[in-house]
């Protein structure tokens, strides 16, 4: 007798995470410190010295259990976006807060509305709730909020939307989102994931915790994985009035941000130097990036994040032939955007790396 899952648990396609560099080497032979790995977002600064300082000194405590209600990494988010702590849920990660909302607010046989070519965790936490998708098709590449909207039906209870959106890097203004916001039923819970916010020129940022101000539905998501640099020990939180946040804390596990996550946490908030050079380094490169795809006159989508996505014909064998020169990239067949490879931005020397080894792979 094997153990047997409900069906929308058997129909959960797997979440596919970037390649790992150590299983690269491994299976190729290579050398890891030659690897270039530019396929999960992740920081290429790696992690700010003032977070590893703070690791340091909370190592004598793990001993014990964390904070369960995360005082002082609360008290550094509600200086930092000047809101009351009680407005605060933490996340394993904001993945983890995406599906603490999902379960706080959805029941089976509901429904959450989302977009084509969106980030893969909304299909995830919806099918793990036994929910119904409401997949909405994406106008170029992005969200169409409008589509979204007439897509809402009596029995939905979300709308994940991601701005920018990964992995297309498409952005939503303040004003359209909050025309949408305006007009999406009271009952109806908005996420807004602002997974690659701090990648955003300061002239397109605005305060999304201004709607949750004004609207009791409006839940918004924040991760310390992309510009913090600290995607290994996964924090992220949401920000959602004292209701709303009373019910996420009520099924988020009590210990879901270790105690050296917290204490990372809390310096990488306050390192605005690292932030800042996080942005520089991305916006450099997605410039350079960018600027190589049209003299190579290689169709992409205008990114707002920390990665661009590039149409490459067929991306699985140009991804094998990068792999093969020691670079990884992200296919993205999953997402239904089989032609394209979706390529985090390095430093540098990494995005050198790639460019020098396109070419080849393009031409097989
Ligand atoms: C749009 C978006 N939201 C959320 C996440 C989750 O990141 P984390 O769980 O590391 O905070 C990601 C990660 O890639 C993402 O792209």
């Amino acid at each position: 007798m094997t153990l047997k899952a409900p069906g929308y648990i058997e129909a959960i396609a797997p979440y596919q995470a970037g390649k790992p560099i150590s299983e690269l080497a491994r299976e190729l032979g290579l050398d890891e410190a030659g690897i270039v790995k530019l396929a999960s977002n992740e920081n290429p600064l790696g992690m700010p010295a003032s977070a590893r300082r703070a690791i340091e000194r909370e190592l004598a405590e793990v001993g014990r259990y964390p904070d369960s209600n995360g005082f002082a990494l609360k008290a550094a988010i509600s200086r930092k976006y000047q809101v009351p702590p009680e407005w605060v849920t933490l996340g394993n990660g904001s993945n983890d807060i995406l599906e603490i909302a999902a379960h706080a607010f959805v029941s089976p046989q509901q429904s959450i509305v989302y977009s084509r070519y969106s980030f893969a965790v909304y299909a995830l936490a919806t099918q793990a709730l036994g929910a119904r998708a409401i997949v909405v098709p994406a106008k170029q590449y992005g969200h169409d909020l409008d589509a979204m909207l007439a897509a809402i039906e009596p029995d939905t209870r979300m709308v994940f939307i991601a701005n920018p959106n990964n992995p297309t890097g498409t952005f939503l203004s303040a004003a359209e989102l909050q025309r949408f916001i305006g007009r999406v039923p009271a009952g109806v819970a908005v996420v807004v994931d602002e997974a690659y916010n701090e990648y955003l020129d300061p002239a397109l940022r605005f305060d999304s915790t201004k709607w949750v101000r004004d609207h009791a539905n409006v839940i918004v998501s924040r991760t310390l994985s992309k510009a913090y640099g600290l995607a290994g020990l996964r924090v992220g939180f949401a920000i959602a009035r004292p209701e709303a946040t009373d019910l996420m804390n009520r099924v988020r596990q009590p210990f879901n941000v270790n105690s050296l996550a917290q204490a990372a946490a809390v310096a990488a908030l306050d390192d605005a130097d690292f932030l800042r050079r996080s942005f520089e380094v991305n916006r450099d490169g997605l410039k350079k990036l960018q600027s190589a795809f049209d003299a190579m006159k290689l169709e992409y989508v205008p990114s707002y994040g920390n990665f661009v996505l590039v149409r490459v014909g067929d991306a699985g064998a140009v991804f094998d032939r990068l792999l093969r020169a020691g670079v990884i990239v992200r296919p993205v067949a999953n997402y239904g955007l089989p032609q394209w490879l979706r390529v985090s931005i390095g430093l540098p020397e990494e995005n050198d790396r790639f460019l020098s080894a396109l070419p080849a792979a393009l031409a097989g």
